[in-house]
């Protein structure tokens, strides 16, 4: 399929992208670089340098890629961020994303993967969390992507655009080629490789008084490779829905420092730090629906995997992209 990928030079992105070309697809990726790096872009793909803000060029963008479906990243994600200015969230992942549905049913899309979240739920009330939870999100940046997802609903119903929405929990790990790399890091798993990597003398665990066993918060890390097999699961025709993806197992922060000492072979001092705002103590998915309805099945489940993988990743880039 010819597939256009929004948001093509970032972390997850750039990952998707790589699958998509592995597995045949046609691939024209568009970013604005504010996020993302270009040397993330697989080589293989067509690049377009561009702003989701002007619908006229994005509908020219997506018609001359000549898209069967359209693949939609590009997004501000960080739940902090969002709390202090709320207008970027909404103007980048709903105004933004609205130009890209309309030019995607002008095009005569027939399919739109979207990269929604966990934090659509908020706290949730039981876990492992499936999809039929209540979506109450406590920040912006979830509230934003719920927006969006109303929408593909709307979109679906009216103009008859199928959709797959993929809610993501923690995406960790690296391919051979690309991997993480944010110009303000706020993640877990490369903020604890910065240490052996000679970058920062400590890791800060924010919060040790989580009502959890070892008193910090427990989330579920997938790595970036399975979740790109799922949105190419999610390209043929007839799939349409929302669905978690996870791998059902939770870790808490001191387990994921364990793992990364065990990986880079040296103890990682941390520093404790009181909660950041915003955390629910415990997120982990159940992923049945994917398994079930796309034959979604993880290839790297263990966080060992996915920890190596972002180490090697870090090792052989310890400045990340170049530009
Ligand atoms: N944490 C630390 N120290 C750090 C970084 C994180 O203790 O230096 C803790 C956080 O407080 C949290 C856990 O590690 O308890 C995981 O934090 P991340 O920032 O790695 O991931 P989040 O679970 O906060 O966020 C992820 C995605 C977001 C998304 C959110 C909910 O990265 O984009 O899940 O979907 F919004």
């Amino acid at each position: 399929m010819k597939v256009f990928v929004t948001g093509g030079a970032g972390y997850i992105g750039s990952v998707c992208v790589e699958e998509l070309l592995n597995a045949g697809h046609d691939v024209t990726v568009f970013d604005n670089l504010t996020e993302g790096h270009r040397s993330a872009v697989d080589k293989r793909a067509v690049f377009v340098l561009a702003r989701a803000s002007d619908v006229e060029t994005i509908t020219a963008a997506v018609r001359h890629a000549k898209a069967d479906a359209v693949v939609h990243f590009a997004a501000n994600a960080q739940v902090g961020e969002s709390m202090t200015n709320p207008g970027k969230y909404f103007r980048n992942n709903v105004c933004n994303g609205l130009n890209l549905l309309d030019a995607a049913v002008a095009a005569g899309v027939k399919k739109f993967v979207f990269s929604s979240t966990c934090a659509t739920y908020g706290p949730p009330d039981r876990v492992p969390m499936t999809e039929d939870l209540p979506q109450r999100p406590i920040n912006p940046y979830g509230e934003s992507k719920l927006m969006f997802e109303k929408m593909l609903h709307w979109y679906r119903q009216i103009h008859g655009l199928e959709f797959v929405a993929f809610r993501y929990f923690n995406a960790a790990g690296a391919s051979e080629k690309f991997g993480e790399h944010h110009r303000v890091e706020t993640h877990l798993i490369p903020n604890i490789l910065q240490v052996p990597l000679g970058r920062a003398d400590h890791v800060e665990i924010f919060g040790t008084d989580y009502p959890t066993p070892d008193g910090t918060c427990i989330r579920d890390y997938i790595h970036i490779i399975d979740l790109a097999q799922a949105h190419i699961l999610a390209l043929p025709a007839g799939r349409q829905g929302f669905y978690n993806l996870g791998n059902g197992d939770g870790y808490s922060v001191r387990q994921v420092i364990h793992v990364c000492e065990k990986t880079v072979g040296r103890p990682i001092p941390t520093v404790e730090k009181p909660r950041r705002a915003g955390d629910p103590p415990k997120l982990v998915a159940s992923a049945e629906k994917a398994a079930h309805e796309l034959g979604w099945k993880p290839r790297y489940p263990k966080l060992e995997q996915i920890v190596a993988h972002a180490w090697r990743w870090h090792q052989a880039h310890p400045d990340g992209y170049p530009d």
